[in-house]
């Protein structure tokens, strides 16, 4: 076991305590940033000028009119920016842009002294402009070869020939919709100007270090002169790792030209036409199979949409070719990958981060060929698994793969699999109108950054005279409970109870140069350095209490606020007592704690290396029966065992289990993302702006049985007190419910029927897979068997060296 991984006696950690504001957040009492404007004083509001095109050049932007509005303060346009006009770390991201890129661009921004000041003054604004040409659809953008970033290439083996020996070959593509994070708390900042013209925002952004950048290089600042708070977000989802920076630059713009606080605030249909989502993608793949349904073969070019600008796009696309193999192993692999540019929002992080896409394109290839190979689907997803010792395409070695089979087979057991898949042939055999299905599928998500740099973690660690403990990390927090789990690491470190210890809010003048929180690392990054810093603090208060008791330091145990030596029955010194004698012996009390995760590297150009520390591994099985008149189905059961290591926070694990598996059903069966496609003045317009067009998971979509449990015995050497991570990989355990509506169609055809079906696979697209079934359509596949393999995709350019920002 690891001295990182090891659990003293009576950890804290492992144990189910509620989330840290749990109390907070149901009474309202949780401050949220946009709560802070009232309790600051003479607050501006800021308004977005919009302009309604998918593409155009803006000829003339008159502001005059807009001061003639009663409580319009000011109007910011781009010749306000003393320092760069650019919202990201790519410089192609004009905060204040002369051409339009999307439908709802914002040109300029209007400060009032009430918000409907700001909006009635922002109406007012008179924008001219020349139309253009606009790509709305990621099928239009591949058409006009319109492409940005760079169009990396994962390889290995000689695909040609192993397609060309392969006992059969399929080929096929498919399209799939983005999501809208639709966090609770839409995006917020509010900045002042301190003293000496420093900046203060207090931001939701899961990335206060490169917020505070973006805000410092608009400004012309220095870092040193902006500091970044986040109390916590209403939900970030990734939506919140790149998107806040220009919203929060355009605040602290306003809070320098006015010398006053400024507020801005996204209401929901700005929220929704202006910010990033997932980037839905195309795919088009050709695989190879042997005799017993081996994979042996993958051709696929995975197009991302990547809307106008880059932003996450590259390394969102980087995880999704790292992900194309999910839990399957693939002798010859080909995968092309680019980034259209389309007239859109700019598509960025969210909840997987791009691992989703690659395994929806893995995961629709098993279910659409399972019925033409006459192999059940589960019984293909096992026969394709890892096996240890077996590499991933980009070469990382998959060391659990014993693993991720104890989880399937613990969820084929507990799930009843075998039986409750002869019931449900038994009640289709019955049912003409209504069929059921149960489908099986695993996870496999890698932890880490694929970025090297961003795998490192600080924090600050304050032991107070009277033996209280004040912690800051570098985390943020968006409802996941990383602050939760960082008090019962500090808790567990230093050997105090939970009560012991509080956590202060994120800031970027506590704990430097962080990365964001994202990639599901946390806790791991920020676990570690909070455990450091203790283990700092220990090792000098060791030297304190050994005088005491006269044990040597190395014998020192500190547990439930209680420090002894080994001996059992020996003497013992309380902590604050302890505490108090290194005060008055002059021993530091505090510490900056700091990890950086070993043993990964990855080259981004080659598409090769280790990027992941470990892998989360995770099976869910899903039950659902679908009517075949009108396409609407119930998820009737579902069973997940998840692997989160030694569980750090029971409680808050099996949240983000259901969380994220809920999220990853909305995703792929309920959350239609339309975009006007057609010709006409509102192409590009996004038809689905507020939760009455856009279908959510509710209460009604939960699984009507719904057991969820974490894998027993599930040490993780390489993490933080024995745990992993949990917050991105089970959206993926959705496929279950993807697939198993699959099969429900299928049900309506004649046996070994193949199904296409459409992602999200609303109630719509069943039906008319389940009419496909029925007319003995079958799946639109291409034995391309005797064919030579057609080459995909383009020819390869270098990913972007560029690459500053990503999970
Ligand atoms: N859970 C809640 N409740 N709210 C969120 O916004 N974001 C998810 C996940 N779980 C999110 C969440 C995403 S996208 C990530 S990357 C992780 O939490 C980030 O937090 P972690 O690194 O502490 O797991
Ligand atoms: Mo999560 S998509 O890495 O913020």
């Amino acid at each position: 076991m690891s001295a990182l991984s090891q659990r003293p006696a009576g950890a804290v950690v492992g144990t189910a305590v509620p989330h840290e504001a749990a109390a907070l957040h149901v009474t309202g009492l949780a401050l949220y940033t946009d709560d802070l404007v009232g309790r600051t004083k003479d607050v501006l509001h800021a308004w977005p000028v919009q302009v309604m095109h998918a593409h155009a050049r803006v000829t003339a932007l008159r502001t005059d009119p807009a001061l003639a509005v009663p409580g319009v303060v000011r109007v910011l346009t781009g010749a306000d920016v003393p320092g760069v006009n650019d919202a990201g770390v790519k410089h192609d991201e004009p905060l204040f842009p002369d051409e339009v890129m999307f439908y709802g661009h914002a040109v300029c921004w209007v400060l009032g002294e009430t918000l409907e000041a700001a909006r009635l003054g922002a109406e007012a604004v008179e924008v001219e402009v020349e139309p253009l040409p606009a790509l709305v659809t990621v099928r239009e953008a591949i058409e006009a070869e319109a492409f940005q970033g760079g169009q990396p290439r994962l390889e290995r083996g000689d695909v040609e020939q192993a397609l060309t020996a392969s006992a059969h070959v399929f080929s096929g593509e498919i399209e799939f919709a983005g999501q809208e994070h639709f966090y609770l708390e839409t995006h917020c900042a509010l900045a002042l100007v301190d003293e000496n013209g420093q900046v203060f925002v207090q931001s939701s952004t899961q990335h206060p270090s490169e917020t505070q950048e973006i805000v410092a290089h608009v400004l012309g600042l220095t870092s040193s002169e902006v500091t970044v708070q986040c109390l916590r977000m209403g939900g970030g989802f990734g939506g919140k790792e790149m998107q806040p920076h220009g919203l929060a630059a355009i605040a602290a713009l306003g809070a320098r030209l006015t010398g006053r606080p400024v507020r801005l605030r996204l209401n929901r249909s700005q929220d929704i036409t202006m910010t990033g989502k997932r980037h839905g993608f195309h795919a088009r793949w050709q695989v190879g199979f042997d005799d017993e349904g081996r994979l042996t073969a993958l051709d696929a070019t995975l197009t991302s949409d990547g809307g106008w600008s880059l932003d996450l796009s590259e390394p969102v696309l980087a995880r999704a070719l790292c992900h194309i193999d999910n839990a399957y192993w693939i002798p010859a692999v080909r995968v092309n990958g680019r980034i259209a540019r389309t007239n859109k929002t700019s598509q960025t992080a969210f909840r997987g981060f791009g691992g989703p896409q690659g395994m929806l394109v893995i995961e629709d290839i098993l279910g659409r060929c399972a019925p033409t190979l006459g192999i059940d689907p589960h019984e293909l997803r096992r026969r394709n698994f890892y096996a240890v010792g077996q590499e991933t395409p980009y070469g990382q070695p998959v060391r659990q793969a014993d693993r991720l089979l104890r989880t399937w087979d613990q969820v084929l057991d507990t799930g009843d699999f075998a039986a409750r898949t002869a019931e449900v042939a038994a009640f289709n055999a019955g049912s003409l109108h209504v069929k059921r299905a149960l489908a099986i599928t695993p996870v496999k998500f890698g932890i880490s950054f694929n970025f090297t740099a961003f795998n490192q973690g600080g924090a600050l660690v304050h032991v107070y005279k009277d033996g209280s403990v004040l912690i800051t990390h570098g985390g943020t927090e968006m409802g996941q409970g990383l602050h939760t789990k960082m008090l019962q690491v500090a808790a567990t470190a230093l050997g105090v109870p939970l009560s012991r210890v509080r956590l202060a809010p994120t800031r970027t003048d506590k704990v430097p140069n962080t990365s964001a929180t994202a990639a599901s690392s946390g806790a791991d990054l920020n676990g570690g350095a909070v455990k450091n810093a203790c283990e700092q603090i220990l090792a000098r208060l060791s030297q304190v209490a050994a005088e005491q008791l006269h044990v040597p330091a190395a014998d020192v145990r500190f547990s439930g606020g209680v420090v002894r030596g080994l001996a059992p029955g020996g003497p013992t010194v309380p902590w604050e007592d302890v505490v108090r004698l290194a005060y008055f012996s002059r021993v530091q009390l505090w510490a900056a704690g700091y990890y950086r995760t070993e043993g990964l590297h990855w080259d981004s150009a080659a598409m090769r290396g280790e990027p992941f520390k470990y892998f989360a591994h995770g099976v869910a099985a899903a039950e659902v029966e679908v009517d075949g008149f009108t396409g609407a189905y119930r998820v009737r059961r579902v069973d997940i065992v998840h692997d989160v290591g030694d569980s750090l926070s029971p409680l808050v694990d099996i949240g983000q289990v259901e969380g994220g598996f809920v999220q990853g059903v909305g995703w792929l069966t309920l959350e239609d993302l339309r975009w006007e496609d057609r010709e006409g003045p509102n192409r590009g317009r996004i038809s689905t702006q507020s939760a009455s067009t856009y279908k959510l998971p509710s209460f009604s979509e939960m699984p009507e049985d719904f057991r969820v449990s974490l894998l027993e015995s599930a040490h993780e050497e390489g993490a933080v007190f024995g745990s992993k991570a949990v917050g991105e990989p089970p959206l993926m355990l959705a496929f279950s419910v993807r697939e198993a509506l699959r099969q429900a169609a299928a049900a309506f055809g004649p046996a070994g029927t193949a199904v296409d079906l459409a992602s999200p696979a609303t109630p719509e697209a069943v039906f008319w897979a389940v009419e496909a079934a029925r007319s003995g359509e079958g799946a639109h596949l291409r034995d391309g068997g005797e064919q030579p393999p057609q080459p995909t995709g383009p020819p390869i350019r270098p990913t972007s060296e560029r690459v500053l920002s990503e999970s």
